[in-house]
């Protein structure tokens, strides 16, 4: 890899947890620190990208030289991302942890507690990588996929069903990788071949798939 892979593209990159509320003071979310989503932003930027960050709720410092927007719910991450793209892009990656379902209602009033059992009601979010991948102008587009069991084939038919043009999956069930950890280990898949980094950084995962994406998107787009 080297520090031009990028040079000039737009990049819109989806990183951390969605919160999705319940009431007032709860709500539904995951482990997701942003690190890896950051860490490619960061990647991108040295590669001479121009970044914008979607990110859900977490505690990382904004990268230098990226343009963060903030946002909650995957409802939230939807809008944004997809105005994002709207403004220009070349190249979407999606490495935020979308909650698959929401309450149906966020209760006005905090929930009270009564009897011994409850049930939440959840319904479907919209899926934001799904969405951008399936424009008439989509961008290259890379996708993550979260797996702890058949990582190989979950993660290739997703990037079928998708319409990715990269897949990173990520073995989420190995001990320190994965969700809010220092560390990551993915395969990377593209419809004819796969390549494995790590464990490794997130810092150092990022800068070779921001190198290894840019050789994929360059040979489908040399400009
Ligand atoms: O944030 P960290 O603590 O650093 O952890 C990084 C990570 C483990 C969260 C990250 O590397 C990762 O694997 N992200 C994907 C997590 C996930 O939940 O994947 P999924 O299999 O549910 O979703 C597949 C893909 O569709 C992902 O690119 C996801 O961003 C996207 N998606 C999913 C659902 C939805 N409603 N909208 C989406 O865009």
């Amino acid at each position: 890899g080297n520090g031009t892979a990028l040079t000039g593209k737009r990049v819109v990159i989806t990183a951390g947890p969605t919160r999705e509320p319940i009431d007032p003071v709860r709500y539904i979310s995951n482990h997701s620190s942003g690190k890896m989503g950051y860490a490619l932003a960061n990647a991108a930027r040295a590669a001479g990208a121009h970044v914008v960050l979607i990110s859900g709720p977490v505690t990382l410092p904004a990268p230098a030289g990226v343009e963060v927007r903030r946002v909650l719910t995957a409802e939230d991450m939807l809008r944004e991302a997809s105005g994002a793209v709207d403004e220009g892009c070349d190249l979407f990656i999606a490495t935020a942890a979308v909650a698959d379902y929401r309450p149906e209602k966020c209760a006005g009033d905090k929930i009270k507690k009564s009897s011994d059992t409850m049930s939440l009601s959840l319904v479907r979010n919209p899926d934001t990588l799904a969405t951008i991948a399936g424009r008439t102008d989509a961008p290259f587009t890379v996708g993550f996929a979260a797996e702890t069991t058949d990582v190989e084939r979950y993660a290739t038919d997703k990037m079928q069903r998708k319409k990715l043009n990269m897949i990173v999956a990520n073995d989420v069930a190995a001990p320190g990788l994965g969700f809010n950890s220092e560390n990551n280990a993915v395969t990377v898949f593209w419809p004819d071949g796969h390549e494995s980094i790590g464990p490794d950084s997130k810092t150092n995962i990022a800068r070779r798939l921001v190198a290894m994406i840019g050789d994929h998107l360059n040979q489908q787009d040399p400009s």
